[in-house]
């Protein structure tokens, strides 16, 4: 039998040593098991944002950030992004094989059936405030499932587990239309099960009950690819969120707001939203040196929105697909969100010939572009980062369903270095000062 990898970390003050395993996966760096170390030396591991820590084992996505490599269950992004749909990434992201015909027409009529929601839900949403942004909104309400479908919230019943995931995955589209027209004010849309997930929700987004409405079908494709690239991304911010909050046991529905939630902030999936608030303030070709010594400004908190990436260091594979779709979209549509991909893509150029964005490895991410191709499809920029979070809905699932079976699953609790004050005693009031 062949001998187990270890590497050997030794306490230069004490002279003992540990011994830790080495885990290797399929892909990827050697993982260091540092478990014992705690036990046998006294150390817990310091890494704040936990960048080189491995928190699972995980069959669902593998990156190479070096290489600007992205599989799904093995197949890489540029392969699905061509040839599949986003019905079909959700199956095999979640069951981790592509699937048969019977499997695939099993599983769409499944997603299908399970599109609309309780008329509570709009009851709720009629709530918010009408300028609510879409994101909290979906917080709120993704949380709230959880209190209309009591049938699927038995987190050790395989088949329960299953059910609140096709919920999830087939109410998002709604809930993320309705949170839409409830604050432009028009009526809500109900789905219409015969067209296609994509279809199926810019109907619910840009039908009016007044009007026959009919996609432009190179509109539903460059969505439809926007979902594939966003669908899963390992260990993010926003995954690893999920996994956390659903490590307590809670239901699926509020492991998925907590996702939500961590996804709204500008550094992950708000990037998008920002990327387009960045484009539309440069206004000018002209001004985009100014606005890239600003973001090599120390001083100054700007950064380029779309730039740079925790894992890609080289380039981001999905900027490189998206940018492609977002040139073919604009030229198709005779849009006129030409000007800002002319700013991006001149933008794009400039960063990239600077010394700045070269030594730190700052390349365009997928948000870069994705934003262009959203704002030319009519999509109001409150409602990019709820596009996303519908997109991440089934990484987000796929992740939690795989945990669930895990035997090294317990709840997620890290340790940290206290800074605070030394211990010392209560003194009563009149004692202080
Ligand atoms: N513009 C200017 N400087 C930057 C940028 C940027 N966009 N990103 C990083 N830097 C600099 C940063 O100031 C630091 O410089 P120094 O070493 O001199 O202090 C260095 O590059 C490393 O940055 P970091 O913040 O330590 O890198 P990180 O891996 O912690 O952050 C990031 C990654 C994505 C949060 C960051 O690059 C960023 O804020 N980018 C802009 C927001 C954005 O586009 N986010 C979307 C991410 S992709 C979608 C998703 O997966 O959610």
């Amino acid at each position: 039998m062949a001998k187990t990898r270890t590497v050997t970390v030794t306490d230069n003050a004490t002279g003992k040593s540990f011994e830790a395993p080495v885990i290797e996966g399929t892909h990827g760096r050697p993982v260091i098991d540092i478990k014992g170390i705690s036990q046998e030396l006294g150390y817990f591991v310091h890494d704040p944002g936990y960048a080189f820590t491995s928190s699972c084992r995980s069959a669902v996505t593998y990156i190479d950030g070096e290489q600007g490599v992205l599989l799904y269950r093995g197949y890489p992004i540029e392969q699905l992004a061509e040839r599949s749909n986003y019905l079909e990434v959700c199956y095999l992201l979640m069951f981790g094989e592509l699937p048969t015909p019977e499997q695939w027409e099993e599983f769409n009529i499944l997603v299908r059936r399970h599109t609309m929601v309780h008329e509570g839900i709009r009851r709720f949403m009629n709530g918010y405030r009408a300028d609510a942004h879409p994101m909290g909104m979906l917080v709120g309400i993704i949380g709230a499932l959880s209190t209309f479908y009591h049938d699927s919230l038995d987190i050790n019943d395989p088949a329960n587990r299953e059910l609140s995931a096709v919920r999830l995955i087939a109410k998002m589209p709604t809930i993320a239309a309705d949170a839409y027209k409830y604050t432009i004010g028009q009526p809500y849309m109900y789905p219409v099960n015969s067209l296609g997930y994509v279809e199926n929700f810019l109907q619910m987004m840009f039908a009016v009950r007044a009007e026959p409405y009919v996609p432009n079908p190179v509109a539903v494709r460059a969505l439809e690819l926007m979902l594939i690239l966003h669908a899963d991304h390992e260990q993010n911010a926003s995954t690893s969120t999920v996994r956390l909050a659903g490590s307590s046991g809670t239901n699926p529905f509020a492991a998925v707001a907590a996702g939500i939630a961590t996804l709204w902030g500008p550094a992950h999936g708000g990037a998008n939203e920002a990327v387009i608030n960045m484009l539309e303030a440069i206004s000018d070709p002209n001004d985009i040196p100014k606005y890239v010594e600003r973001a090599k400004d120390k001083n100054d908190p700007f950064r380029l929105m779309g730039f740079g990436h925790r894992v890609y260091k080289n380039f981001d594979p999905r900027a490189t697909i998206i940018r492609q779709a977002c040139h073919d979209l604009l030229a198709d549509l005779d849009s006129k969100n030409e000007p800002l991909f002319e700013i991006a893509r001149q933008l794009e150029e400039i960063a990239l010939k600077d010394d700045y964005f070269i030594e730190r490895k700052l390349y365009p991410n997928v948000d870069f572009y994705s934003g262009i191709i959203l704002s030319a499809l009519g999509i109001p920029l409150n409602m990019f980062t709820a596009i996303f979070a519908m997109a991440r809905t089934v990484g987000w699932i796929s992740q939690w369903l795989e945990m669930m079976v895990d035997e090294d699953q317990r709840i997620g609790r890290p340790q940290q270095v206290y800074i605070g004050a030394a211990r010392r005693d209560y003194l009563a009031m009149v004692d202080r000062g």
